[in-house]
């Protein structure tokens, strides 16, 4: 019996990365990558399995670092668990997700994090790390940032300026925890909206009766988006330029403070979500009857008169948006979305799309607002190193995790709720139809999806331990 690892060769493909795309065989040992060699040179190897990559892209394993598998939110709990989740991930070309563990005030961190690790342990499959919300900034937990950033490979730490009464935290509680992740390096990401303005907005609205989806937008201005993210950067600032890093970013206002931040040095970085490049407030949030529940999340989508799509994607040409996340926070219209019907502000906030982020931003290279090489970076490679996951994930190099996906440029993808595989009754991007499609995927070497048959298991995913974001300036 051989006790040599199971060789994989990938050949035939054009190996995308961050410099360039190139025809190359990949060599797999086991679970990593063992070498990147000339088309052909491969055939030199006695191998246990052959994978025909031609006519594909063979890209690093995206890498989606913000996911919310069955969060508790807004009275109910998100419709994807890690098992269909993770499932879905591996469907769209995802091989790594970072979900966020969650904290609220009372609650110990440390128990916090266990509860997550114990919904995640056995039912993922694909790898998974998860950041920490903190949702009450006390002494405790300001110890706690120390032993996560030490010890349990958790190197990042959510906060909200909005959403007082559940995750809001205010400036000296923002300050504070900017300066503990200032002293054991890790970063701050900021749900970046001020939420007081907007709880106010509110109430003006319900009480004139304006109780539909699209107030939900309207109620969360992109000024008060631009003020919150302005905010953000001052105290990481104070704080001894904390990494901070912008989550959802949806406004132009707030991408320019980011632009301005990063253009005096800072370490200010950001992302944004497909949603953002592709809906709109009128076409959307607006949509008649209740419809527009299905894209009520926060940040809301904007006005499309306001041009904000066209500045998101110059913004990840530019790298002042440096990733694309999809913020995966689904909900069923049924039972869940309805139970807003009639206010607006007790829609559960939040979508499904961890399914189509490769997809949906392939679309921009094929439309010419971004280039291959960028599609690789903000959908693999820059969230690995911003999350201290570089070069285990991220990257198709010798070493590396064999997170490997195979990506036909050719292929139409037409997005459903009747056909894809998120548990969620209805698609944000219903009827899209793009062009590429995933054909295979490879996690840790295993295939785990080939030509629309999914191979995957759950429990095949493994935690990772993060470390310091390896993005810094
Ligand atoms: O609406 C959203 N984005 N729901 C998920 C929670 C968050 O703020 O990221
Ligand atoms: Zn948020
Ligand atoms: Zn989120």
């Amino acid at each position: 019996m051989s006790l040599s690892p199971r060789r994989t060769l990938v050949t035939g493909g054009t190996v995308v990365s961050t410099t360039g795309a190139t025809a190359m065989d990949v060599l797999v040992e086991g679970e990593r990558i063992a070498a990147l060699l000339a088309p052909g040179a491969g055939a030199g190897f006695t191998v246990d399995t052959t994978i025909d990559a031609s006519g594909t892209y063979v890209l690093p394993g995206g890498v989606d670092v913000h996911t919310h598998m069955q969060l508790p939110f807004g009275g109910t709990e998100a419709s994807d668990t890690f098992e269909t989740g993770t499932r879905a991930a591996v469907w769209g070309g995802t091989t790594t997700i970072v979900d966020f563990a969650v904290q609220r005030t009372g609650e110990v961190v440390q128990e916090s994090l266990a509860a997550w690790h114990e919904k995640a342990a056995g039912n993922c499959a694909v790898d998974y790390g998860f950041h920490m919300i903190l949702g009450g900034v006390d002494d405790e937990a300001l110890k706690a940032m120390d032993h996560l950033a030490e010890h349990e490979g958790i190197s990042s730490f959510k906060l909200f300026m909005a959403y007082k009464g559940v995750f809001l935290s205010d400036d000296g509680q923002i300050l504070r925890a900017m300066q503990q992740a200032s002293s054991n390096g890790s970063t701050i990401m900021m749900h970046a909206e001020n939420g007081s303005a907007i709880d106010v907005l509110v109430s003006q609205a319900l009480a004139r009766g304006d109780v539909d989806p699209v107030h939900h937008g309207l109620t969360r201005p992109a000024a008060l988006e631009g003020e919150a993210t302005n905010r953000a950067i001052a105290l990481a600032e104070v704080a001894g330029d904390t990494p901070l890093y912008i989550v959802h970013v949806s406004a132009s206002q707030a991408l320019e403070r980011i632009a301005e931040a990063r253009s005096r040095g800072r370490n200010v970085f950001a992302e944004t979500c497909p949603q953002y490049l592709y809906l709109t407030l009128e076409d959307h949030l607006a949509a008649p009857g209740f419809d527009g529940a299905k894209y009520v999340f926060s940040t809301p989508l904007r006005s499309k008169h306001e041009n904000h799509a066209r500045d998101l994607w110059k913004g990840l040409r530019t790298d002042d948006l440096a990733v694309v996340s999809t913020d995966h926070c689904p909900f069923c219209l049924k039972d869940q979305k309805e139970l807003g019907r009639g206010n607006f502000a007790m829609i559960p906030n939040g979508v499904g799309g961890v399914e189509h982020r490769l997809d949906l931003v392939h679309q921009g290279v094929v439309d010419g607002q971004l280039s291959l090489q960028r599609w690789v970076e903000t959908c693999a490679t820059t969230p690995a190193r911003m999350f201290g996951m570089y070069p285990q994930k991220g990257v198709i190099a010798p070493g590396s995790d064999a997170d490997i996906v195979l990506y036909d440029p050719v292929a139409t993808t037409r997005i459903s709720a009747a056909t894809h595989h998120m548990a969620v009754d209805y698609s944000a991007f219903e009827g899209f139809e793009l062009t590429g499609g995933v054909r295979t995927v490879l996690s840790r070497g295993t295939v785990v999806l080939d030509r629309g048959v999914y191979t995957g298991r759950p429990g095949h995913g493994r935690f990772v331990r993060r470390g310091p974001s390896q993005y810094l300036r």
